[in-house]
């Protein structure tokens, strides 16, 4: 922990909470990571921050997922919020706190602030009239009614928006509209719904919206919002529904986006019950703490209107800042399943190095809300060359000379301490730059730094020397003075690259390093044996992870989920149509399992060896949550026998089994009827 600074800072930072209906993919990462970045540098600063976030677990698509698995939303969600930890940790997104909206904080704090808000007349209530499915008999969101365009007569748009010709209209609207989950035609029907009124907070949202608190594009678009006027929200739902019962009405629930930003204030307080802080401390009117919500630009109208307003009718603080960011594409394109773009965290972590990602954001990342891009040839080239090429060759050229020469013994003297000042001078313009959230522009000084500290090196020729008598102290020097403002580097990049910063504390002997302990240069002092510190990108391993992405038949634990309500509601998504043609290439096989292991460090694979007929291949399946590896050998199963081989994280797999299911312990891995041998063709 870096010491108090003079000017400490009490911090309280959130991200967005990621819905529990599907798994974390690199588009959110964007956020996890900046939030992330953010919050080590204030640690690093010595200031006191606390990060919180939690699975925002209410809702409709939730509720209707779970139904579809056949298993309650209370399982499901924790399911899924066990994968979503398992892929943030593994990003070394470090949250002091990973909680849930379905939680009795929760369920307390958003009582306590709809009856304050009830209390103080903020609320109505009006009965209004809307599809409701009579079979399935329960009111349809708009996007899950479906039906022909009103506009240009396209078939199968849902109730809000028609993706061929863009019109907006009411699901009312709709021709031939069916209920997308059950088919039937809807049925209008009245209820008595509960309104937050947003209008009474605008003169206080019109000060508080121009006080700073947003960036200025945010607040811009904020004000064509108060043009259009504040109108009420609706903050009912009926049941059947996934969520808190709202207190004194019966059959009525919260929307889910009433209670998930109070699931910023519940995590909070699940980690000061459980460590001591003080909630009040944090969240009372005129609190001096600071509360900053880093979110993408799809939701500001939630964090930037509603929430301020009910914080402050509920008498609590406003946060100081809604830092937004923008969109990821992936080579310039959406994220897209057919291209293989649609890139899970896990399916990432399968092939590549979390570090490489996060490097290529934070040099990509901005204060602004423009969208960015993950360009794959751009992310290969930029992390070689400034990570390998630029920071890590430091060490890599310099460690050797004092291992060897200099039982890793650094010299007793700095022998260019005004270069070391320079880079240690730095540190504070680079420090602002993290402050603002230009992480971009950090980057850019940190790499600059690193060209200056090569061509020093490359000036020296410490090889060259290492050859010369009598040039012992200097080989010594320059390569100390290399370590040295290596260290420097690492420092700033410590944000970034958590992990690799601890292997070079671990390298170097030292402390954890902060931005303050850098005054002295490391002098007389011994270091360790130097590994390396990180490997070039492999560039098959790109390549495997893009088909990894593409494979819609791949076994995977979770199964491929709607990421937006946008797709089917109840069954996975169909992927990518195929010819007929293409459906010729693949080649089934009956495989006879001969041995299946458990993977050393793998949570859903099982190693498999197939039989199929005279040859055995070597697959790796994502199956383990619903077999041991006794249920499976001996028994037949259907493979794709003639898929190019993957390079995996635990080895090569030459082919891919047939698996159905749901996940968890429902999947089934086919078994084909008795009289079928192994390498029979599949037709
Ligand atoms: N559950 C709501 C947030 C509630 S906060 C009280 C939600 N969840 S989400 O899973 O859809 O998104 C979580 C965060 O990830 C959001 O801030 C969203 O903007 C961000 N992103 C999701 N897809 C993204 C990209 N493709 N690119 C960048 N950020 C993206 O919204
Ligand atoms: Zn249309």
């Amino acid at each position: 922990m870096a010491p108090r600074p003079p000017n400490h800072r009490k911090i309280l930072v959130t991200s967005a909470l990621p819905y529990a209906n599907g798994p974390i993919h690199l588009g959110h990462l964007v956020e996890y990571i900046q939030t992330d970045i953010w919050v080590r540098f204030q640690k690093l600063r010595g200031h006191t921050c606390h990060y919180v976030c939690a699975d925002d677990a209410h809702g409709t698509p939730i509720m209707l997922r779970a139904q579809s698995e056949g298993i309650a939303p209370e399982t499901l969600i924790a399911r899924i919020g066990d994968d979503h930890r398992a892929d943030f940790a593994e990003f070394l997104i470090g949250f002091d706190n990973y909680h849930s909206t379905h939680s009795d904080e929760n369920r307390e704090l958003a009582s306590l602030i709809y009856t304050r808000l009830r209390d103080a007349g903020h609320i109505a209530t009006r009965t209004i009239t809307q599809a409701y499915d009579p079979v399935k008999e329960m009111f349809l969101p708009d996007r899950f009614i479906k039906g022909e365009c009103p506009r240009c007569g396209a078939a199968d748009q849902y109730g809000d928006s028609c993706e061929v010709c863009g019109a907006t209209y009411s699901p009312t609207e709709l021709k031939n509209a069916v209920s997308a989950i059950s088919g039937a035609k809807p049925i209008e029907k009245e209820s008595l719904h509960y309104f937050f009124k947003l209008g009474q907070f605008e003169q206080l949202l019109r000060n508080w919206t121009a006080a700073g608190h947003l960036q200025t594009e945010v607040a811009n678009k904020l004000g064509e919002w108060f043009t259009d006027g504040l109108k009420e929200w609706d903050i009912s739902r009926d049941a059947p529904y996934f969520g808190f019962e709202i207190p004194g009405a019966e059959g009525k629930y919260f929307y889910v986006w009433l209670d998930a930003p109070i699931g910023y204030m519940a995590s909070f307080k699940n980690l000061c019950d459980r460590s001591g802080l003080d909630f009040d401390e944090y969240w009372q009117k005129g609190s001096e703490t600071e509360l900053y919500h880093f979110i993408g630009k799809d939701i500001i109208y939630f964090h930037a209107l509603f929430w301020p307003a009910m914080l402050h009718g509920a008498n609590f603080r406003m946060p100081t800042a809604i830092n937004a960011h923008g969109f990821l594409t992936v080579n310039g394109q959406k994220m897209s399943k057919s291209r293989g773009t649609f890139i899970q965290a896990r399916t990432y972590l399968d092939h590549l190095n979390p570090e490489y990602l996060r490097y290529y954001f934070a040099a990509k990342l901005g204060a602004s809300i423009d969208d960015l891009d993950l360009n794959l040839d751009d992310f290969q080239l930029r992390v070689n060359a400034d990570l390998v090429g630029k920071v890590v060759n430091i060490a890599s050229r310099c460690a050797g000379f004092i291992s060897k020469r200099f039982h890793g013994h650094l010299s007793k003297t700095c022998a260019e301490i005004d270069l070391y000042d320079t880079f240690v001078r730095s540190g504070e313009e680079i420090a602002g730059l993290y402050e603002k959230r230009e992480f971009g522009q950090a980057m850019r000084e940190i790499m600059t730094l690193a060209d200056k500290a090569n061509q020093y090196i490359d000036e020296k020729k410490p090889w060259a020397l290492a050859k010369q008598d009598g040039q012992e102290q200097t080989v010594q020097e320059v390569c100390s003075v290399g370590l040295n403002l290596f260290r420097v580097l690492m420092t700033y990049l410590k944000p970034v690259l958590p992990r690799m910063a601890e292997q070079t504390e671990h390298f170097l002997g030292i402390e954890p390093m902060t931005w303050v302990n850098l005054t002295a240069p490391l002098t007389g002092h011994t270091i360790r044996t130097y590994e390396p510190l990180m490997m070039r990108v492999d560039p098959n391993a790109v390549t495997a992870m893009q088909d990894a992405s593409k494979e819609s038949l791949a076994p995977t634990a979770v199964p491929a989920a709607p990421t937006a309500l946008a797709s089917s509601p109840v069954a996975p998504e169909i992927g990518p149509l195929i010819t007929i043609d293409d459906f010729g290439k693949i080649d089934l096989r009956i495989a006879r399992i001969v041995k299946a292991e458990h993977v050393d460090g793998a949570d859903k694979l099982l190693h498999l060896t197939l039989d199929i007929g005279g040859e055995t291949r070597s697959v790796f399946a994502g199956i383990k949550s619903a077999y041991t590896p006794e249920d499976l050998e001996g028994r037949l199963t259907v493979m794709v026998a003639n898929l190019a081989p993957r390079k995996m994280k635990f080895g090569l797999s030459e082919g891919m089994v047939l698996a159905a299911g749901p996940g968890g312990k429902d999947l089934f891995i086919l078994n084909p009827d008795s009289g079928a041998q192994p390498g029979m063709r599949v037709k």
